[in-house]
Order: C-alpha cells, then sequence, then structure tokens
C-alpha cells in the first residue's frame, strides 16, 4: 500500500510532462497525441480518461464531444462502438482527419511500446465519479502489470481518487486542485497520495517547501512559457505540464528525462 509514499524517495517521471499527449501540436488524448509527444522527446504523457455509456474508459477531456470530436452531445449517452466511429482529429487540423477516440486498453499498450511513462487523469463524467475511479484503477493495475514504471493516477474528484485507491492500492496517487494550501493535508494524507497537482499560478517558493516539507510532491498545470518554466524549476517543482512540446523541449532537455530525483532534504531549522 502507498508504494511511492514517502518523497524523499527517488521518484520515476520526468519534469517535463506532455499535456494531453502532444499539447498543442496534436489533437489532444489521442494515439497521434501520444506519437507526437513521444517525437518530440517526451517520455511522460498525460491524458484524461472517463466512461463511455457501456463502462469503456476512454481518453477525452471534455463532458461533451461538441469541441473535440465531429460528435454532438454527453460522451456517457454513447457506447464505445459510437465513440469509435467519430472523427477525433479533423477539429485540430486537417492532417489529422480521422483520428479515432481511443479506448484507455489501446493508449497504455501504445505507451508501452513507445517506452513511456503516463499520468493517468481520471476525469469521470457527473455522477460516475466512483465507478470511474473503480474501472480506471483496475486498469492501471491490468494495464501495467509487467511494467517497472508505474502510471501516476490523479484527479480533481476526491471520490474517483478513493475508488481508484481501493482498486489499485498500490499505484502511487495524486490529489489534483486549483489553488493548494494547508487544508488539502488532511486529505493527501487520508488517501496516502505522494503529490499534489496544482494550478501553477498559485505556486511560489513558500508553497513547494511547505509540500515537500511534508513529503508531497508538486505538480502544477498548465505552463507554456518559458520564463514561467524557469521559475518553477527553480523553486524545485516535481513536474510540469505543458502544451508547448517543441519549445520547452528546445529550451529545457534536460527536463525530459530527468528521472529518479530525490526531494531536497527541508533546511536546517
Ligand atoms: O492533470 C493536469 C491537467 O491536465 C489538469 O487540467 O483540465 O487540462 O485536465 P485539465
Ligand atoms: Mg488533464
Amino acid at each position: 500500500m502507498n508504494s511511492g509514499r514517502s518523497g524523499t524517495d527517488s521518484w520515476p517521471y520526468p519534469t517535463l510532462i506532455a499535456h494531453r499527449g502532444g499539447g498543442i501540436h496534436a489533437p489532444e488524448n489521442t494515439l497521434a497525441a501520444m506519437k507526437t509527444g513521444y517525437l518530440h522527446s517526451y517520455t511522460m504523457a498525460e491524458f484524461d480518461v472517463k466512461l463511455s455509456s457501456d463502462s469503456v474508459a476512454l481518453l477525452m477531456h471534455d463532458s461533451t464531444l461538441d469541441r473535440t470530436t465531429n460528435g454532438h452531445g454527453p460522451v456517457m449517452e454513447k457506447t464505445m462502438a459510437v465513440l469509435e466511429q467519430l472523427d477525433a482529429g479533423s477539429w485540430h487540423s486537417e492532417s489529422f482527419r480521422g483520428e479515432p477516440v481511443p479506448r484507455f486498453s489501446t493508449v497504455a499498450q501504445y505507451l508501452h511500446g513507445l517506452g513511456m511513462m503516463a499520468n493517468v487523469e481520471i476525469k469521470p463524467c457527473a455522477g460516475r465519479e466512483v465507478e470511474t475511479g473503480r474501472m480506471v484503477g483496475s486498469l492501471c493495475v491490468d494495464l501495467w502489470r509487467d511494467r517497472f514504471v508505474k502510471p501516476l493516477i490523479s484527479s480533481f474528484s476526491v471520490d474517483s481518487l478513493v475508488a481508484s485507491r481501493e482498486a489499485a492500492p498500490d499505484l502511487p496517487i495524486g490529489l489534483l486542485v486549483r489553488e493548494p494550501g494547508k487544508d488539502h493535508f488532511a486529505v493527501l494524507e487520508s488517501m496516502g497520495c505522494v503529490s499534489i497537482h496544482c494550478d501553477h499560478r498559485f505556486v511560489d517558493a513558500g508553497l513547494v517547501r511547505l509540500f515537500h516539507d511534508h513529503n508531497y510532491r508538486v505538480m502544477v498545470y498548465t505552463v507554456n512559457e518559458p520564463n514561467r518554466v524557469s521559475e518553477l524549476l527553480a523553486l524545485g517543482v516535481d513536474g510540469i505540464f505543458t502544451d508547448q512540446l517543441e519549445l520547452m523541449a528546445k529550451k529545457f532537455a534536460q527536463h525530459l528525462a530527468d528521472t529518479g530525483r530525490k526531494i531536497a532534504a527541508p533546511p536546517m531549522p
């Protein structure tokens, strides 16, 4: 239980993480996005997982289909067979026309083939928090059974995280919030989280120190300005999600595969 909990242990993940797989360069949450992240030298992808009406886990950020596919209406009202017929690519650009909505299991196998790590964000449709958490946790156990580096599971939904924890007691989990603070320690502790994932605009030196002193990793989303990445690196954040894959890979190449880092020892009183 709580295998990765001790924050001073080495950490298997890189600092720079490809947001939604391919950032700005590819249609989010698709196989093409994962390939794009890989081709830009990223070793870890973040993506969003929810369930179809027939409870198949798939990648999609929004609760409706309209923004990122040629379909309409709520995702959770469609079967996977229907979702798989949609075009999830041409909203981005013509060259991705026909890119399908992928199953979570297909993406996991694809990432294994690329040798990439994963941050699996559970993004449940309203009312399906527990079911989605349980299913994603269980799938993470099965799909990464033979992999040395396990996926980092995260969610804004505490109910989803609790359910995923029950299904996957040995996998690391992180709590997603907008504005982090001391109030989050109770829930982090109760769920055995390894990390807090927060909006970078609410992160400063004191905040990073506070969470590091309590052995929690600090992950920040979504950072698309190189100067801000530099600042956050100087603060010692542990993970930075970015859409600007090409730009950041050029400027911060050493952070694409800087795995195994420990949290710096807290300063002496
Ligand atoms: O997991 C980090 C980030 O992806 C959270 O926000 O809305 O892009 O899923 P969102
Ligand atoms: Mg996300």
